[in-house]
């Protein structure tokens, strides 16, 4: 039974309760959100960012065709070039299958050329089958200069190869073909299908553009020729102005990064979906496994103030320095940030909270109205994340983001998280959370849970699943919110609990207690008098169901690394919806998959006690 109370004022809940969390990982944005059809279309392809990768991955070429890298470059910050012989040509496949296009759709193709002596560029759409539209001609003369023409395609293909020869010598750059159709009809804009996924969840705000991707990497400048090698962190400055000058980098999850898709365009997207946008700055300690503190005052200065111009170049005027820069790309109005993040899953929390305070100082010095965010570090289980949270409380942080990758009966048991967070503290940003798969069972596991985030509305002010993206052949990480290949995009079941709650944000908590329906409410906090594993007994898949056949819990414990299946030494029993151990000589060891000896069992249990909260 539920017992509601409609006298009763529970937390007030912002509009900007749920919103999404948008890293370029599994190929997100290149080959994913932004919509350029050409991989590598500038050549800077390196092996710093994969080693499989050389100048000319995804082309292929036929005659003379060389990536160089001398003064006959476009600009200082795209080093590399192709040059082409007379009689020569590369073709570009795109990613997954190749290039996707579609009947009767428009295609702008533009390209960076130069030609000394004058050369007429045949660029063609096609596939194993034969043209997909009329080829064009394009006419080049003299030094680097931009030419451009449109294709309509006549045929549909998810395997488009694009072809560009040169009749004469020819030096090429910055090869691009988009859609003429994109997200809102942006230029430099996204992909449709995606961004419409996107903004179909109504999300509350865009937190951007990482995770590890952030807070990892040399964190230098790009500083021309000397230091022209990727693996510096993810910086804003990297991201904006002309596509054609911005440096590409090696990204964190082991490949390229054009950063076509970049601040500009997550502020732009963010306002197109009615989002508040909040960018995530490195706070020179690199995480996610590097541990690392950077301990050189005159970088830390650069951050701070790159921080302090980043909050100019979003709500500073079109006359200030970096309002202007806004300006010209073609926003004149600012993009009204009010949050912005330092740093990401701190694994050193003293380090990182010294640096975090002379950011916090800084911008709350020039920018009082700026809440900064902190960090809580990667995971709630160790000293780390307790003395993160005893600093940030100390200091009257704002708000601190806080991660957890968990299994679906971890998110059932932890409903009530929030319940116990001291209400005076910092307010809590979920900026990551994903129980391990992207069955129903995981999505109903969060929506569980995510009652509980909305209970305690008072402390957890922002809430993000992620990853948000995955294209299906180049994933580093899953569970994902939605995935897609180069000619399709599908939700998961997680996706359709985030849109659930997003499009339908409350004003206030009601509160209410239920009971007889646990896991409705939160956890069992009852006994099942589940019985006894034998010693030395191996078992995964767990399932307790109830009389009439409904699941009360269930664990197929994929939450552990590779699927290990648990041996026990000792005794276990499952009490208050949750597995104890006890016998603590217990351990996990592998058990191979299919091994014969595995069988079936069906016990029947006997609940001694059981009841809701
Ligand atoms: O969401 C994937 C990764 O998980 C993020 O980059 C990182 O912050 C976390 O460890």
């Amino acid at each position: 039974a539920i017992t509601v109370d409609p006298s009763a004022r529970g937390a007030k809940i912002d509009d900007t309760m749920y919103g999404v969390f948008f890293e370029d990982i599994n190929r997100a944005a290149d080959g994913g959100l932004y919509a350029e059809l050409v991989q590598n279309r500038s050549f800077e392809y390196s092996t710093v960012d994969n080693g499989s990768y050389t100048p000319l991955t995804s082309w292929t070429a036929g005659g003379t065709a060389q990536v160089l890298n001398d003064a006959g470059r476009l600009n200082e910050r795209n080093r590399t070039y192709l040059s082409l012989g007379a009689g020569s040509s590369v073709t570009n496949s795109g990613y997954n299958t190749g290039i996707r296009v579609e009947q009767g759709k428009r295609y702008d193709f533009s390209v960076w050329a130069r030609a000394a002596s004058g050369s007429t560029l045949t660029v063609s759409l096609k596939d194993a089958s034969g043209s997909l539209a009329t080829a064009r001609q394009v006419a080049v003369q003299g030094g680097w200069a931009t030419y451009k023409a449109t294709f309509t395609a006549t045929r549909t293909s998810n395997r488009g190869r694009l072809a560009v020869a040169s009749a004469n010598a020819a030096a090429l750059d910055e090869v691009s073909l988009f859609p003429r159709e994109t997200y809102k009809n942006q230029p430099n804009g996204l992909r449709k299908d995606l961004a419409e996924k996107i903004a179909a969840l109504k999300p509350g705000f865009v937190r951007f553009p990482g995770g590890c991707l952030v807070n990892t990497g040399s964190m230098q400048d790009y500083s021309g020729a000397s230091n022209w090698q990727r693996k510096r962190s993810y910086q804003w400055k990297d991201t904006i102005g002309p596509v054609e000058e911005r440096a590409t980098n090696a990204n964190f999850w082991g490949y390229n990064q054009s950063y076509g898709l970049g601040y500009y365009e997550y502020f732009r997207f963010s306002e197109d979906i009615g989002a508040m946008p909040l960018p995530v700055v490195p706070a020179l300690v690199t995480g996610c496994g590097q541990n690392k503190a950077v301990d050189d005052d005159a970088l830390l200065g650069r951050h701070i103030q790159d921080t302090l111009d980043l909050i100019e170049f979003a709500n500073g005027p079109a006359t200030s320095e970096w309002g202007k820069v806004r300006a010209r790309m073609g926003h004149p109005r600012p993009f009204h940030l009010t949050h912005i993040e330092v740093g990401n899953e701190e694994n050193l929390p003293e380090e990182f909270f010294a640096r975090f305070q002379q950011f916090r100082a800084a911008v709350e010095a020039k920018y009082p109205d700026i809440t900064v965010i902190s960090n809580s570090g990667p995971d709630d289980s160790g000293s780390t994340f307790d003395t993160a949270w005893r600093l940030n409380r100390d200091a009257k942080v704002d708000m601190v983001d806080e991660h957890y990758y968990n299994s679906p009966n971890w998110f059932l048991r932890n409903n009530d998280r929030y319940d116990s967070y001291d209400r005076n503290g910092p307010k809590v940003f979920l900026g990551e959370y994903a129980s391990q798969g992207n069955a129903w069972q995981n999505g109903l596991s969060e929506a569980a849970f995510m009652t509980g985030l909305e209970r305690n509305a008072d402390v957890v002010k922002l809430a993000s699943y992620a990853p948000l993206l995955a294209n299906e052949d180049y994933v580093q990480w899953r569970p994902d919110l939605i995935w897609f290949n180069n000619r399709a995009s599908w939700n998961s079941a997680d996706y359709e609990v985030q849109k659930l709650f997003m499009n339908n944000v409350g004003d206030r908590v009601v509160p209410s207690r239920a009971t007889t329906t646990p896991n409705v409410s939160g956890p069992i906090t009852g006994a099942v008098g589940l019985s006894t594993w034998a010693t030395g007994a191996a078992y995964d898949d767990v399932k307790v169901t109830s009389a009439d056949g409904s699941t009360l819990l269930s664990d197929d414990f994929s939450g552990d690394a590779a699927q290990w299946k648990h041996t026990g030494t000792g005794s276990w029993s499952i009490r208050d919806g949750q597995y104890v151990q006890t016998d603590t000589a217990a351990e996990n060891t592998m058990v191979t998959a299919g091994d014969p000896a595995w069988k079936d069992y069906d016990l029947r249990v006997k609940a001694t006690k059981m009841s809701g909260k």
